[in-house]
């Protein structure tokens, strides 16, 4: 399947970039024409101005992430940052610094039993409303590897047939917490919740800010496709996951110390590789609350 997304005459996915007015507080420079770009020009440790925040707004709305170099953030400005663009939500499960609910752990190193967001997936889907965005900033990086993939799902949405867009068309899909959560936080000292987080989202949901469709399933959270029978929706699950792997759709980031990456949860999946071990990698991730896919 991968790199075949080919029709008669040309490749049956076709992007075209379209050119919005030029920046005027920010410098955008696209990593692949599909998804990803890096911003320049921006300082996060110091107070915004409107106009940046607008322009850093329209870039992620445009590019789905966005990823910002040399910026030694605080805790108190990576929080300040988040909250620019929402409140911020507190994850069901994983570790944060004392007292500082909203900044998430983000850490492995040699006696880590795992790292954070091994598979594909869309951050907390399992909530009735899952976060818009995360905002991770990285500290430490192993000397290789490390690497974050995203994946633009309003691409794989758009890439399917037109039959396999009739037959997702108001179709919903059970989002659960429950196999992911359980006891992944155990090495940190976390206790389990009695229960965690489990909601019906729509297969294909429509992005509140740009208004387009996109692929809103993920092999993390997502365990079963609502009113059709088991074997057909782990069928059709499966292949949807093959399809929105697919390396077109995505982009690699390589993480420097003090690098941000802020993705849309909602129009977009990440990886996480754990290919440094015994290495350290060690950051913190500020997250924003969203709306109730529709
Ligand atoms: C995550 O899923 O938030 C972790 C991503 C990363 O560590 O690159």
């Amino acid at each position: 399947m991968q790199g075949s997304l080919r029709g008669n005459g040309g490749p049956r996915y076709r992007h075209t970039v379209e050119e919005g007015a030029p920046y005027e507080t920010i410098t955008v420079d696209k990593v692949t024409p599909i998804i990803g770009a890096e911003i320049a020009g921006v300082d996060l440790t110091r107070p915004l101005s409107n106009r940046q925040q607008d322009e850093i707004h329209r870039a992620l709305a445009e590019n789905l992430v966005i990823f910002f170099r040399d910026q030694a953030l605080t805790p108190q400005q990576h929080l300040a940052f988040g909250r620019l663009f929402g409140d911020l939500h507190v994850h069901p499960a994983a570790p944060h610094e004392p007292g500082l609910p909203e900044l998430m752990i983000i850490h492995a190193d040699k006696d880590s039993p795992r790292a954070n967001g091994e598979g594909w997936h869309s951050d907390v889907s399992c909530e009735e409303e899952p976060p818009m965005g995360s905002i991770l900033h990285i500290g430490k990086c192993p000397p290789r590897g490390g690497d974050t993939l995203f994946a633009n799902m309003y691409a794989a949405y758009e890439a399917l047939s037109d039959r396999m867009k009739r037959y997702l068309e108001g179709m919903t899909a059970i989002h659960d917490g429950e196999h992911v959560y359980r006891g992944l936080y155990k090495n940190h000292g976390v206790a389990d919740r009695p229960v965690y987080p489990r909601a019906e989202h729509p297969v294909v949901r429509t992005h509140p800010v740009t208004g387009r469709k996109c692929l809103y399933v993920n092999q993390g959270f997502t365990s079963a496709l609502v009113g059709v029978p088991r074997d057909e929706g782990d069928a059709v699950l499966r292949y949807l996951y093959q399809h929105m792997e697919n390396p077109l759709f995505q982009c690699r980031f390589r993480w420097r110390d003090n690098s941000v990456a802020f993705w849309d949860n909602r129009c977009a999946q990440h990886r996480a590789l754990w290919d440094y071990w015994p290495h350290t990698r060690s950051g913190h991730r500020v997250t924003v609350k969203g709306d109730r896919p529709v």
